[in-house]
């Protein structure tokens, strides 16, 4: 796709001046895409997990992809709504995302919590650094978005990274 085509903005009366609202659109596809690649993966280890912490892990992970897939809908939306147009097919997705893809052989409890806190923790470092970017573009709106999903994103960092803690871990 020509990248004019790809990055066609619509007219709106939100007034964010065009160029910075096609700066926040491809900000949020690009989450889009991310949030969509992490959801599968963390379904990847809802699906596979086997071990000790099954019943933990299987239901931690369900819980965290229904939230994960929420935040897929409303930075898409927010794109839309600033005049964007979405990127949001699993196809569009794998060409966009940075995260690492989800091994192929994972079996045990720790093995899916140690792969599923590295890729976490990427996706958490993104929407942090997002929130600045949409305040210096001038969009406190999706900058509180973004606000929103990071605290929520840590929370279950938190709740991932205590499965690998413990005494001896203190900074
Ligand atoms: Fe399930």
């Amino acid at each position: 796709m020509a990248t004019g085509q790809k990055n066609r903005m619509f007219r709106t009366h939100v007034d964010i001046p065009q160029k910075k609202r096609a700066q926040l659109v491809t900000l949020l596809n690009q989450h889009v895409a991310e949030a969509l690649d992490l959801y599968s993966q963390v379904k990847q280890a809802h699906w596979n997990v086997k071990g000790k912490h099954f019943y933990s892990i299987h239901t931690l992970t369900d819980t965290f992809a229904a939230e994960v897939i929420e935040f897929v809908d409303d930075l898409a939306e927010r794109a839309t709504a600033l005049g964007g147009y979405v990127h949001g097919t699993v196809r569009m997705a794998a060409e966009a995302t940075t995260l690492p893809e989800y091994p192929m052989d994972l079996v045990d409890d720790m093995g899916h919590v140690a792969a599923l806190v590295d890729r976490i923790g990427h996706f958490a470092s993104s929407v942090r650094s997002a929130i600045d970017t949409a305040e210096e573009l001038g969009d406190k709106d999706t900058a509180d978005l973004y606000t929103g999903i990071s605290r929520q994103v840590d929370k279950r960092l938190w709740f991932f990274e205590a499965h690998l803690q413990g005494e001896g871990d203190h900074e």
